[in-house]
């Protein structure tokens, strides 16, 4: 595998929600690289989970022993966008993603979300075309597969995905921009390698992690899997 450097980034869908600083602060010290923050509205997905004041309450936690802070990645599974990307820009949030499906005007979408200072993500669901990547592959700084239907943590991968994993990672080395590409849902230390080895380079991971006895345990073995 290519020497690109990988990020795991543990979603605190699947946290202890009576217990969220706490756990933001322990995945940290298990060598989580990012917080990623899925929140659904109950309209765009079947689910609700947070808001921008949680993403604010959170923001002082999201640091490393030294201090360092640790990006808060937001993925907005939400419908409309525009005025909730601003609420968790102002909350905190580093970068901002959502489905263009979910927006009337992507591109504009993308300008607000980098306006207000934070990296811009488009997502993809399991049956999305990439087509939008067409327009928008300059504009962006990250492409989220989507690689489960959003809504739920706990779901199965979908094998597919890997197909779009490769055809997002072609489009990204042609563009020669640096732009992370995420995946999303059912990642876990049996499959990483498999999505790395297709193109990935930063790995939502919720349930494999949280609820887990040994976040670090975990961690460190989807690192060895990434090595691998
Ligand atoms: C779906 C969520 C999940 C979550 C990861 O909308 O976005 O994909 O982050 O959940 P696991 O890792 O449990 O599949
Ligand atoms: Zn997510």
């Amino acid at each position: 595998m290519s020497q690109r450097s990988f990020r795991i980034a543990p979603s605190i869908l699947s946290a202890d929600f009576a217990r969220l600083g706490e756990e933001v602060r322990s995945v940290i010290a298990a060598g989580a690289d990012w917080i990623h923050f899925d929140v659904m509205d109950n309209h765009y997905v079947p689910n609700l989970t947070f808001g921008p004041m949680i993403c604010s309450a959170l923001k002082p936690h999201a640091r490393t022993a030294a201090g360092e802070a640790v990006p808060i990645d937001v993925h907005l599974m939400v419908q409309p966008v525009d005025a909730l990307a601003q609420a968790f820009a102002e909350a905190g949030a580093d970068y901002i993603s959502f489905h263009p499906d979910a927006s009337t005007h992507v591109h504009r979408s993308v300008q607000a979300i980098k306006g207000a200072g934070c990296k811009a993500g488009l997502v993809f669901n399991p049956a999305a075309s990439l087509d939008v990547l067409d327009w928008m592959i300059e504009e962006v700084d990250l492409i989220l597969l989507m690689s489960v239907n959003p809504g739920f943590g706990g779901q199965g991968f979908i094998d597919s995905t890997l197909r779009k994993i490769e055809l997002a990672r072609q489009r990204i080395d042609a563009s020669g921009r640096d732009i992370r590409l995420e995946v999303d849902g059912g990642i876990k230390t049996d499959n990483i390698a498999r999505v790395a080895a297709a193109g990935a380079d930063t790995f939502v991971a919720g349930s494999a992690i949280f609820g887990k006895p040994d976040y670090k345990g975990v961690i460190d073995a989807m690192r060895v899997q990434l090595k691998g």
